[in-house]
């Protein structure tokens, strides 16, 4: 089980408002006894924060927001005194323009080397003035910005996916891929077992750069019944990940790549974990699964036989950095379409109901075989903040997308520690990068330690028993998969999550091991619950 920090929100030990490494290192206690086995750290590199980090300028250093490189290595020594595994995040895919590389891309001539580590063209029309191509941002707006020469006059145009603050790289220099198999080796000498790659599946683009008329998606991949984005899991990509895993290899302790990669359908992802590329992908086709018994059971099952076909394990994952928390999305009508975003004036979810179903959904998703994913603070059932003022958001979305879309930040809030504190005890201080809002004492873990029926006991328990059966490498038997009710085996545990309305009985002679929430008077499962059992 990987839990995913990310760091700005996770705890602030110097009490700027954002989260840092020394913060993080004060409390890994907390992974213990919750029962993780590795972290995820989102990026702590030197950067201008255009994009939270995930602009790096420098691939070798620590922002001092974070802390230092000492404070790098003390994280990393602690964490695996612990037996903690610490992965960290690489974003290949673009720099940022702070990079010394695109500075030194800008002050060099069209057709330079230095232009040519990025994707530089001319511009279309007579006069140059309009983009190369009709590709537009994931965070809104054309994904091309035009650069101005040293006297002021306008030159080329360079492609940025995401923000213009992220200049894509060119994948196809090998000065590129020499520069990354260094970053690579500079983190696997001090010691970190991984790496979660950003968007795996954007490095190569489709040589001629064609037009794709179609909106952006917000890191959508490719959907079976349409034709595949120019810019997306092109089939050199995985050339790249060839090479990594090679370098990788030759390291001792077992260390593992892991594909960011929006791609569908599942055999198109299970090609990143083909036995000689990553280890694990994230499965985004779990994610945004509706909660229905027949689309969750068509998603673990083709999941689950993509990733056989390569002999990979399968991945499942309910929230990250990028998307609305699980506890609010399972909130909103069956079958709403993944918002980008709640705010002021959006139709809001029902909380009860969203924190109900997220509990049975996270029970489903933990006994599954395969490697699950947190991310920080679902553990304590917290929503997403649905009320952040327009003003406080710093997700580039927002801007970018002409206030259409409200973006990432409600999922990023930094989360709550003890009830009482300043800042919920994120850190020493009242201040916080993004405010909290007044209910999250509520959710923090101070109030649910020890406390039966919390939701951080709920996973605490999960995670043992997860443990103690060894449901992480087990193997699937589907026992029932009808309209409203979903049964499975694994190892010696049982799995039942109610989908219904209607209570659902269970098994004469069932022993009852975990539930996400109380069975019935006459011991049935209610709607909306996953019960764990040993069958008689
Ligand atoms: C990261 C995002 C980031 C984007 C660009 C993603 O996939 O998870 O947070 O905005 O890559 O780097």
């Amino acid at each position: 089980m990987i839990y995913q920090i990310y760091p700005r929100s996770f705890a602030d030990a110097n009490g700027d408002g954002i989260g840092d490494l020394p913060g993080i290192t004060a409390r890994l206690d907390h992974l213990v006894e919750l029962g993780v086995d590795a972290v995820w750290l989102s990026p702590f590199y030197p950067s201008p924060q255009a994009d939270a980090g995930y602009d790096v300028a420098d691939y070798r250093d620590v922002d001092p927001l974070f802390g230092t490189l000492a404070d790098a290595d003390r994280l990393i020594a602690e964490a695996h005194d612990r037996g903690l595994r610490v992965i960290v995040d690489l974003v290949p895919n673009h720099t940022s323009s702070a990079h010394r590389w695109f500075r030194e891309a800008l002050a060099a001539a069209p057709g330079s080397p230095e232009r040519a580590r990025y994707v530089f063209r001319d511009g279309g029309g007579p006069d140059g003035d309009e983009p190369p191509n009709d590709w537009t941002s994931v965070f809104g707006g054309p994904a091309w910005t035009r650069v101005t020469g040293p006297d002021g006059s306008p030159g080329q145009w360079y492609l940025h996916l995401f923000d213009p603050g992220q200049p894509d790289l060119n994948w196809d220099n090998p000065d590129i891929r020499a520069e990354f198999l260094d970053v690579l080796r500079f983190w696997l000498d001090r010691g970190v077992d991984g790496f979660r790659v950003d968007v795996a599946h954007g490095l190569i683009k489709q040589a001629d750069l064609a037009n794709w008329r179609e909106p952006q998606e917000i890191l959508s991949g490719n959907e079976a019944d349409r034709p595949r984005p120019p810019m997306w899991d092109q089939d050199g990509v995985h050339e790249i990940y060839r090479e990594w895993r090679r370098l990788l290899d030759s390291y001792d302790g077992g260390r593992v790549l892991v594909a960011e990669a929006w791609v569908e359908p599942a055999e198109r992802l299970a090609r990143y974990v083909r036995p000689d590329e990553m280890h694990q992908a994230f499965n985004f086709e779990y994610l945004q699964a509706s909660w229905t018994a027949p689309a969750q059971y068509a998603v673990i099952t083709r999941s689950l036989e993509a990733t056989d076909s390569v002999g990979a394990p399968t991945t499942w994952v309910l929230s990250n950095h990028d998307v609305v928390r699980h506890a609010s999305r399972l909130g909103l009508p069956v079958g709403t379409p993944r918002p980008n975003g709640i705010g002021i004036g959006d139709p809001q979810p029902d909380a009860a109901l969203g924190l109900r179903r997220a509990r049975a959904a996270s029970l489903l998703m933990l006994a599954l075989p395969g490697s699950a994913y947190l991310f920080q603070g679902e553990e304590l059932g917290l929503p997403e903040h649905m009320t952040l003022p327009d003003e406080a958001r710093q997700d580039p979305t927002w801007e970018r997308s002409g206030h259409a879309e409200r973006g990432r930040d409600g999922c990023r809030v930094p989360i709550p520690w003890e009830a009482d504190a300043p800042s919920y005890g994120f850190g020493p201080t009242d201040a916080s990068w993004l405010p909290q809002p007044p209910m999250w004492a509520e959710y923090a873990v101070d109030r649910q330690r020890e406390v039966p029926g919390s939701t951080y006991e709920l996973y605490r328990t999960a995670l043992r028993l997860r443990r103690e059966h060894g449901l992480g490498r087990g193997t699937l038997y589907w026992l029932s998969s009808g309209d409203e009710v979903l049964s499975f085996r694994n190892g010696e545990v049982s799995v039942l999550t109610n989908f219904g309305d209607a209570a659902a009985p269970l098994p004469a002679g069932a022993e009852l091991l975990h539930a996400s929430a109380p069975l019935t008077d006459e011991g049935a499962v209610p709607a909306d619950v996953t019960v764990w059992f040993r069958a008689a």
